[in-house]
């Protein structure tokens, strides 16, 4: 980084134009972004090797080295580096092979604003990352999972302007797995449709874009964990808790009128907010167990103790993540903050919804907030300006709890 307030971001093409075209493009962030262009993966290097730049920016096909072989690098030597694949490559294999090692993929051409979008999100990630200790963690994370490829599939045709429901149902037919997925849980009690739903396109048609983006997400991250090692932590309850507090975060944001976008915020973020305990488990297995046990002995907050060992909760970490695969800025605040009080009271109302519909689930799964460490603290309802609401709010999702079960029975 080269000033505090000033981000430095690399772009990389081959093709002159590309870059006069972004040079141009840009030019009005040129006080907030420092921005450097190179000609070639070689020349690129180069630059990266001279330090302080928070994102790349790659063309994936390009003589010498390509996109792949140069973000593979900077993975490897840079990993804090945001990686980010601008293209117009549509073959399906050479995308694959971009997810593993890009952590957000942009079709080409792309609008400036999604584009800018993009990469403020991915910047807006330093926030988090000035935290030492948490880049401190980043560094011993071998392996930061890299976004599914599906999933960047999936967004890759909602960005484009040719966007169809019909198409993004194709691409989740494709996958027999996770097709079978979302039909199980779109016609579960869960979403409680009129009717059965038959196919993953009339899914994408009922519940829209967004959610179905959110749980093709989610459902990928969750079929990536060795089954075997989230049973061995306990972690086996995550992806229900997972799920029921992603319900509860939407059954708060419909009841509070909320606009659309924040209820499918509030149901993204409710689905995701603990995905941080994946990397953890993914990462450290051994030591994570002791963690795990340390916070059950004790009676403390998982939270805490993490972060006293690893110098990150699982909820910094996992917003950093969700940051880095482009979610929106509302659902990196609502997962960063679903323990502990934002710093300053500016985040949007989908944080108060999602810290609510955690502990929330909670208490309505368990009967008891206390039992997982997970509590309701009145300082953070204050700052997130929701302490009047909370008791409402358990009401409602008691009550759609009650509908659901009959609605099943
Ligand atoms: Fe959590
Ligand atoms: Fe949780």
């Amino acid at each position: 980084m080269t000033q505090l307030d000033q981000c430095a971001v690399l772009f990389v093409d081959d093709d002159p134009r590309v870059l006069q075209g972004l040079r141009r493009m840009l030019h009005g962030e040129r006080r907030n972004w420092s921005m450097q262009f190179a000609a070639s993966g070689r020349e690129a290097l180069a630059c990266l090797d001279r330090g302080g730049f928070d994102a790349v920016v790659t063309d994936m096909r390009m003589p010498d080295m390509d996109g792949v072989e140069l973000l593979t690098f900077v993975m490897e030597h840079h990993p804090q580096v945001a990686r980010i694949v601008l293209s117009g490559e549509i073959d399906p294999s050479v995308g694959l092979k971009a997810v593993r090692c890009a952590h957000q993929f942009i079709a080409k051409p792309c609008e400036a604003e999604i584009f800018k979008n993009a990469l403020a999100r991915a910047l807006a990630l330093r926030r988090l990352i000035s935290d030492a200790r948490l880049r401190a963690l980043l560094s011993r994370l071998h392996n930061l999972p890299s976004q599914p490829a599906l999933y960047t599939e999936v967004v890759a045709e909602i960005q484009s302007p040719n966007a169809s429901s019909r198409k993004v149902g194709e691409l989740i037919g494709r996958d027999v797995g996770m097709t079978a997925k979302i039909l199980q849980l779109v016609n579960s009690a869960f979403f409680g449709m009129a009717r059965r739903i038959g196919n993953p396109q009339e899914a994408v048609v009922l519940l829209g874009y967004d959610t179905v983006k959110a749980l093709v997400l989610s459902a990928k991250i969750f079929s990536q964990m060795d089954a075997t090692r989230m049973k061995r932590l306990g972690l086996d309850a995550l992806w229900p808790h997972s799920l029921a507090a992603g319900q509860c975060a939407r059954t708060i944001s419909r009841a509070e009128k909320l606009s659309r976008q924040a209820q499918t915020g509030a149901f993204t973020a409710g689905i995701l907010h603990d995905v941080g305990k994946l990397i953890f488990a993914q990462n450290f297995t051994e030591s994570y167990a002791d963690v795990m046990q340390q916070a059950r002995t004790a009676a403390r907050p998982l939270e805490d103790v993490e972060t006293e060992c690893f110098g990150a909760s699982h909820a910094e970490l996992g917003a950093y993540l969700m940051g880095l695969w482009g979610l929106e800025e509302e659902v990196i605040d609502s997962i960063a903050y679903h323990h502990r009080p934002p710093p300053a009271a500016s985040v949007g109302p989908v944080t108060g919804v999602v810290y609510a519909a955690n502990a929330l689930e909670h208490l309505l799964s368990t009967g008891a907030p206390h039992a997982s460490g997970v509590c309701v603290d009145p300082a953070v309802l204050e700052r997130l300006n929701i302490a009047d609401r909370v008791g409402a709010w358990e009401e409602t999702c008691r009550r759609h709890l009650q509908e659901e079960i009959a609605r099943a029975e």
